[in-house]
């Protein structure tokens, strides 16, 4: 898959099959988050793996629209070290989830609502925060990836010199 068609059918799906990521694909989607580039190169973040089953369900419960979450074989935490940006840990998690979709792994951004309950869980240090956590799996059917969700037209959204 080149990139351009990569990035065009990239979905957030919900639905996986059971089986599990294998290692050395996981290893990939990691690199491609440690990759991404950030301000001034800090590199403020940390990714925490998580596989077994009644940990994705703690996680689970720190956000609200998370039910999907304990069923995907892999979660990845995207964790924010003091001073990093949204933008530092979008870049990574964008990055992850696209190393993914070439290896035809699906996967969906969840938000953490209650981020103390994330944080807890997590186990992290002070200042910390878990920007996004993520989760991977291999699509469950067609069907599950295209909820026809469409997006805006080009000519709503591009400006030419200013707004
Ligand atoms: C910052 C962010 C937070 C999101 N949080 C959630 C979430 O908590 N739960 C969820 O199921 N999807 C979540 N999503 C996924 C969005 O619902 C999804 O990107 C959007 O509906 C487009 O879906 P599509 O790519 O399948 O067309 C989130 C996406 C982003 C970028």
């Amino acid at each position: 898959m080149d990139a351009y068609t990569n990035i065009r059918t990239k979905r957030d799906s919900r639905s996986y099959k059971p089986d599990p990521i294998p290692e050395d694909v996981l290893q990939r989607i990691l690199q491609a988050g440690r990759m991404a580039g950030s301000s001034k190169n800090t590199q403020p973040w940390g990714f925490v793996v998580f596989r077994d089953e009644a940990r994705k369900r703690e996680l689970a419960a720190c956000g609200q629209f998370a039910e999907h979450v304990p069923s995907a074989p892999l979660v990845i935490a995207v964790i924010l070290t003091p001073g990093g940006g949204p933008l530092d840990a979008g870049r990574a998690a964008q990055n992850m989830m696209l190393a993914a979709w070439a290896e035809g792994i699906t996967s969906c951004p969840v938000a953490m609502h209650d981020q103390d309950c994330a944080a807890r869980t997590v186990g992290l240090p002070p200042e910390h925060r878990v920007a996004i956590v993520l989760s991977f799996g291999y699509p469950e059917s067609k069907e599950s990836m295209h909820r026809g969700i469409q997006r805006k037209p080009l000519e709503e959204l591009v400006h030419h010199e200013r707004w």
